[in-house]
């Protein structure tokens, strides 16, 4: 029998989860299938609610409800429960539910991975101080970095999260005006890429080996790509992969077993539009 999945959000028609499962199934010969779904803002629980009664076995959840996933979701893993973030959902059949992310192995994979950057002992920088950064910090700093610094342009919100996450690492937070020294990896988590902005940043502070990543992605160059790119960054990574390595953590997850991923990373960057 055929095991239903889905990603849910909204606005959700641009999803690529649909493409990237269904791919993922073809190749590991998984009876399943996979669709996407628009929740209306304003009714989230009836929405899981119906999922679950449809007989879904679990669903991803993307923006604007993973927060709100997170608090409705008891039972999460012990990084989840940190990321304050669910992206992926079991739907157990005693009627339970539970919440794990993603988000934070998918980035690790494509830039370890895919990308070949190294982590250990490098001083890293993420920009944001929001949802999406906070999902990514704790599997950053498993990576024994020699320093995370957040900046963000609400000083105070980068500050908490690094209190938050200090028993993980050696983590600073602050504004961007606070940015001091070179970095080896910078990662764009702040939502400027979507008004085509590039947080204000100071000029050197990459060397010639420094990686950008910016986690958002697009059929053309983003903003913080093109910046990178004008600074001299060894290495400039958008975010498709990390999009099919966070959904390759969560097939695996449902299903058990870890698909391929670049022929599928491939395969949606042709895609994208
Ligand atoms: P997400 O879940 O995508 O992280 P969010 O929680 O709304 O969304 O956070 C958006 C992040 O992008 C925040 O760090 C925000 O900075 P503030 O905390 O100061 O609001 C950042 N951001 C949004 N637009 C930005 C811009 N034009 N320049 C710099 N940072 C921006």
């Amino acid at each position: 029998m055929t095991d239903h999945y889905a990603v849910i959000g909204n606005p959700i028609s641009h999803s690529k989860s649909p493409l990237i499962h269904t791919e993922f199934a073809k190749q590991t010969g998984q009876d399943i299938d996979y669709i996407a779904r628009e929740i209306p803002l304003d009714d989230l629980i009836a929405g899981l609610e119906q999922l679950q009664a449809e007989g879904f076995k679990g669903i991803n959840i993307t923006v604007p409800f993973k927060e709100q996933v997170w608090q409705y979701v008891k039972n999460k893993s012990a990084h989840a429960e940190r990321a304050g973030a669910v992206n992926t959902l079991i739907f157990n059949d005693d009627g339970t539910l539970y919440g794990d992310n993603t988000d934070g192995i998918g980035l690790c994979r494509d830039l370890v991975d895919n990308h070949q950057v190294e982590l250990a002992g490098k001083r890293l920088l993420l920009l944001g101080a929001g949802g999406a950064a906070r999902g990514v910090i704790e599997p950053l700093l498993s990576y024994k970095l020699s320093e995370l610094v957040i900046a963000n342009r609400t000083a105070s919100k980068a500050e908490e999260l690094a209190d938050l996450f200090s028993e993980f690492g050696t983590i600073k937070g602050g504004g961007f005006n606070d940015i001091k020294g070179q970095f080896d990896v910078i990662i764009n988590a702040t939502a400027a890429s979507l008004q085509g902005e590039v947080p204000p940043l100071p000029e050197n502070i990459l060397n010639q080996n420094s990686s950008c990543y910016d986690m958002m992605y697009s059929n053309t160059d983003t903003a913080f790509i093109i910046w990178a790119k004008q600074q001299g960054a060894a290495k400039s990574i958008d975010g498709l992969g990390m999009l099919v390595e966070q959904a390759a953590e969560a097939f695996s997850i449902w299903r058990g077993v870890k698909p391929n991923t670049k022929s599928v990373i491939d395969l949606t960057r042709s895609h994208v539009i």
